[in-house]
């Protein structure tokens, strides 16, 4: 039986906690003074701990093996830096979150997707509730030519575009943004984690019952999620982010949650003056700005995904002024850069106590792989030493706390990146040298310890 019911709630702004009274502290992620209280008119069905249960009529399970299994279709955009991170093209009958700060580039980058999508004859609709149909058509023009199969629509009110999307019968909608949403069963302003919830709801059926992949935009909040994350979240099938700073030219979409692919896969983009291009081998931008024969300096190498990606990393390690020395981690997790200092005063019998320690990955990356905790161990060792890694070693590892230098996954890939970008030498971990056998053209050092690493370095 469903009733319709007029009551009020305070919801944290920051993850969307429900709460009947007002909290100084969001127990779900300890935000302080972040509850606001919300209006929500819901229809609300009994439950069927009410003692009812409904009777199931003609409802029955199926049997799985009698589901046929087509291949799922999907729409390539022939943006590859797109499609990799989606797994291959955006499914139809999805919903697909695509968050990131205000003013990094959203709004382009689905621009330019739905600019792909019309070209390749699909019925795309993008949806605006933030700019003007003039404004994005300047946007539109920085692009390049868009033809038929493209249309816009200017407008918050979510009963209104439910209803204009089924008449038009697209096959791709955008939605940006789903904080300028409304939808007028809701007593809360747009933006509000109650309005964004309903207004997800009501897309997602759209997206489910009529088979039409939708994307929504989100901004992220300060605290670098969207706003009532854990609810959206939860409701769409797939999350991308799109991150980097604003100052450099650089963007990276990341997935974060997928129910039809990987999370691993990145994009690489370059925001110029006609849009966002793809950067097809981001080892080389990352690595580009690297100094020669600067002391503190190494080349490492994580993976995203199956891809392989050289990255700078640098070190500088000087006499303290302080009482406590100073450490700062940039790209980098700080925890682990302070266990790696202790692994090197402890094994190495090296003085780091007195002295500042500053990590930073350059090219904007936050990097949590431990392959990289090698290139780290020799980069401050060699800041503290003030002896230079050659420019053409790359050195990939992770550390253990007695010093010992332990296997990582994918080696082979890593040298033939290495290789590929014309690097002479590299200083890999014992563990992986039987699959570096066959490797030629490149000098493989096998380290079993950071003793043996440092050694490469110190004369
Ligand atoms: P936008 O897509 O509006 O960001 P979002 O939707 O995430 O808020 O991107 C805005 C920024 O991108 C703006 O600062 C201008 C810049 N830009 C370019 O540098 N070149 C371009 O071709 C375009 C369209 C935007
Ligand atoms: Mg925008």
């Amino acid at each position: 039986m469903a009733k319709s019911k007029a009551t009020s709630a305070f919801f944290c702004q920051n993850c969307g906690y429900e709460s009947s009274k007002w909290m100084g502290q969001c127990p779900a992620c300890h935000t302080w003074n972040s509850f606001v209280e919300e209006r929500i008119t819901k229809s609300q069905v009994s439950s069927s701990g009410s003692g009812k249960i409904k009777p199931a009529g003609n409802v029955k399970p199926v049997e799985l093996k009698e589901i046929s299994g087509q291949k799922e279709e999907r729409f390539a955009t022939g943006i590859e830096e797109f499609d990799r991170v989606l797994g291959g093209g955006i499914v139809p009958g999805s919903l697909t979150l695509v968050g990131g700060d205000p003013g990094i580039g959203k709004s382009t980058l689905l621009l330019q997707v739905c600019k792909r999508l019309a070209e390749a004859d699909k019925e795309v609709l993008y949806i605006s509730g933030e700019e003007s149909l003039t404004q994005i058509k300047m946007r539109a023009d920085r692009i390049g030519e868009f033809r038929e199969h493209f249309k816009l629509l200017t407008e918050v009110n979510l009963g209104v575009i439910s209803d204009v999307v089924r008449n038009a019968g697209p096959e791709i909608v955008v939605i940006d943004s789903i904080q300028t949403m409304y939808n007028e069963e809701v007593n809360a302003a747009p933006g509000s984690v109650s309005q964004v919830r309903e207004s997800t709801s009501v897309l997602l059926q759209l997206a489910k019952v009529e088979n039409i992949a939708i994307l929504i935009v989100g901004h992220v909040t300060k605290e670098g999620t969207v706003a009532g994350p854990r609810v959206l979240e939860h409701m769409v099938d797939t999350v991308l982010y799109f991150e980097g700073d604003k100052q450099d030219i650089y963007r990276i979409l990341r997935g974060v949650k997928n129910r039809f692919g990987s999370t691993n896969e990145i994009g690489v983009f370059e925001m110029g003056e006609s849009g966002l291009a793809e950067v097809k081998n981001p080892s080389e931008f990352l690595i580009s700005g690297k100094p020669e024969g600067a002391s503190g300096s190494v080349v490492a190498c994580t993976m995203e995904g199956t891809r392989p990606m050289l990255l700078e990393v640098q070190a500088l390690v000087c006499d303290t002024n302080f009482q406590i020395p100073r450490r700062q981690a940039t790209g980098c997790d700080f925890n682990r850069m302070n266990l790696l200092i202790a692994v090197i005063e402890k094994r190495m019998r090296m003085p780091l106590g007195r002295e500042d320690a500053y990590v930073n990955f350059a090219g904007g990356m936050r990097i949590f792989e431990p392959a990289t905790d090698l290139a780290v161990v020799m980069a401050l060792v060699s800041s503290f030493r003030n002896k230079p890694v050659p420019d053409d070693m790359l050195v990939f590892g992770e550390v253990g706390l007695s010093g010992e230098v332990r296997g990582v996954s994918m080696a082979k890939q890593r040298v033939m990146e290495a290789r590929k970008l014309g690097f002479k030498s590299c200083v890999v971990p014992f563990a992986n040298a039987r699959q570096l056998m066959d490797i030629q053209d490149i000098t493989i050092h096998t380290v079993k310890n950071i003793m043996e690493a440092i050694a490469l370095i110190s004369d």
